[in-house]
């Protein structure tokens, strides 16, 4: 039982604490990047303190990593104004950039990023308590992202580099971009999913202002010389601090063609409703989600039980994607939460850098006693914790609670929890979770646990209608990137995947010409004389 907390509490003594770790903070970030500059803020700043704590004098104290500025208003519009001239209305050097040209800066900026990984390592595991292994898998995947990012827009140029001929009119059409992109990220994946945004709408042509969420900031700071060094003036612009004090004033101006968040559906409606032009803005939102698990009577336990712990608690259930509630076929929930109560207990739980911890502190502060209450409200409604030393806290640490039996009206039954919280609940006929998912505000994925193709088969047809991705004896997840990731009603707005990105960043559009001798003359010569960067049958290789 490695994931009870006898002992008191899992937080090491200040001088526990490895050097390794100790050498990346604090960082007293003053520096914010605008129009090509980095800028020194001389205004207040905000503390940074994180998950985890260190144990003084039996005391537990969150530890201290550095500041970041609290930019207002003024800096926010300033690099509004930077990222619209640096667009120009379309006319700027980075939307007139060849395609080749465009891909030279960002594979520039793969390498410089890619120098900064144990830094940004560091400071993922410092900032948000994402232990070492994701922290890594967190930086490296983004990597490959940016790589399978180009080699998608390689690919989109290349079927674009051709002329179409219908119905006596020449036409070459193409993928334009949209104009500045406020790109805003998720506290769980500050870095990962912040640029699955950030990088394919820079490379279609777009100028980006980003804000980086509320936990999770500091982490971006060793990549600013990077974006500084990699673009021209202008192309990428940082704002940090409130969000109601910076990101409102971007939507209220008008002037942000296309927000790109991944947050909450309630921050999501504020900002776009701050924006006083709904039809100029586009939007591409990942949102919350809560995602159940249905578990067949013919299952197989092991892989169900596997797959169900791991769904429900990588990275403590911070996930989008979790697995946030769980339907058992009545004749097998005993044995199925007997054993997930076993595998439970195996979790190790330890701080971020810790060799094996796989539960780690929560990253926000509020998350705790907050998840304390959705287990208060259960069990006052008749729920109980069924894992030994499940729902135990101390400061940001709470150990998994699997509550049993779950249930309508109890608030963990309909909330997204985002914490280590695994409420399951015992079905008879299968219309009662299919009707949770029909009743559900979202519609994110699903899983499936179960043996009999046909069986298997009737139920991923009812619940592909309901969400987005159906996942046989599996966790629910992202990844692959090269995969569509969306959502129905409240889960998201627009297809996130490493070729669907590019295509939400950007417009078709065509140039086209009836047939004629003088059209045609013009377009050959145009081609030949390489004239235009839209009209043009280029390859890149
Ligand atoms: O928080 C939501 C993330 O998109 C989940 O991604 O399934 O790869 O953990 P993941």
């Amino acid at each position: 039982m490695t994931v009870s907390m006898k002992a008191g509490h899992p937080f090491p003594e200040e001088s526990a604490i490895p050097e390794s770790m100790r050498a990346a903070i604090p960082l007293e970030q003053r520096d914010y990047l605008i129009n090509g500059e980095i800028r020194t803020w001389k205004g207040p700043v905000q503390e940074v303190f994180s998950p985890v704590c260190a144990a003084r004098d039996g005391a537990l104290e969150p530890v201290r990593l550095g500041h970041y500025p609290l930019l207002t208003e003024h800096e926010a519009l300033e690099a509004l104004d930077a990222a619209a001239s640096a667009y120009g209305h379309g006319r700027g050097a980075w939307p007139m950039m060849t395609v080749s040209e465009r891909i030279a800066c960002l594979e520039d900026f793969l390498g410089r990023m890619a120098e900064q990984r144990e830094r940004t390592v560091a400071l993922l595991m410092w900032e948000i308590a994402k232990n070492r292994a994701d922290a890594a898998k967190e930086f490296d995947r983004t990597l490959v992202y940016i790589r399978d990012t180009i080699a998608a827009y390689k690919d989109l140029d290349r079927a674009a580099s051709r002329f179409e001929i219908e119905e006596g009119v020449i036409a070459q059409i193409r993928r334009a971009p949209l104009g500045v992109v406020l790109c805003m990220g998720p506290y769980n994946y500050p870095l990962n999913e912040t640029f699955t945004t950030l990088i394919p709408a820079l490379l279609m042509g777009n100028t980006v202002i980003f804000k980086p969420p509320k936990l999770g900031v500091l982490l971006h700071r060793p990549l600013l010389e990077a974006f500084q060094q990699a673009f021209p003036p202008g192309v990428v612009n940082t704002v940090y601090g409130d969000g109601r004090e910076v990101c409102g004033p971007l939507m209220a101006s008008g002037r942000v063609d296309c927000l790109a968040f991944i947050g909450s559906s309630r921050v999501a409606g504020i900002l776009k409703s701050q924006h006083p032009k709904p039809h100029r803005l586009r939007c591409v939102l990942g949102l919350e989600a809560k995602n159940p698990a249905i578990v067949l009577a013919d299952a197989d336990l092991d892989l169900a039980v596997r797959e169900c712990a791991l769904g429900a608690l990588s990275y403590n259930g911070q996930r989008c994607t979790a697995l946030k509630i769980l339907f058992v076929h009545r004749s097998i929930v005993d044995a199925f939460l007997a054993r997930l109560s076993e595998a439970v207990g195996a979790l190790r739980l330890g701080m971020p850098w810790e060799d094996g911890a796989q539960l780690t502190p929560l990253a926000d502060p509020d998350q705790a006693p907050y998840l304390e209450s959705l287990v208060r409200d259960a069990i006052e409604k008749g729920a109980a914790v069924v894992n030994a030393g499940g729902g135990q806290r101390a400061a940001t640490c709470l150990t998994p609670a699997i509550l049993y039996p779950a249930a309508p009206g109890m608030r963990v039954y309909a909330e997204e929890q985002f914490g280590p919280v695994v409420p399951v609940v015992a079905f008879d006929d299968l219309e009662e979770p299919l009707r949770y998912v029909v009743d559900s505000p979202y519609g994110q994925q699903a899983a499936v646990f179960g043996s009999d193709p046909e069986a298997v088969a009737r139920l991923l047809d009812v619940l592909a209608n309901q969400v987005c991705r159906v996942n046989l004896n599996s966790q629910c997840q992202r990844g692959p990137d090269t995969f569509p990731f969306t959502g129905r009603k409240d889960s998201a707005e627009g297809t996130l995947s490493v070729s669907d990105a590019l295509r939400v960043f950007s417009i078709r559009t065509l140039v086209a010409a009836k047939e004629g001798a003088l059209n045609k003359r013009i377009i050959n010569g145009i081609v030949r004389e390489r004239h235009s960067g839209f009209l043009s049958t280029d390859f890149i290789f």
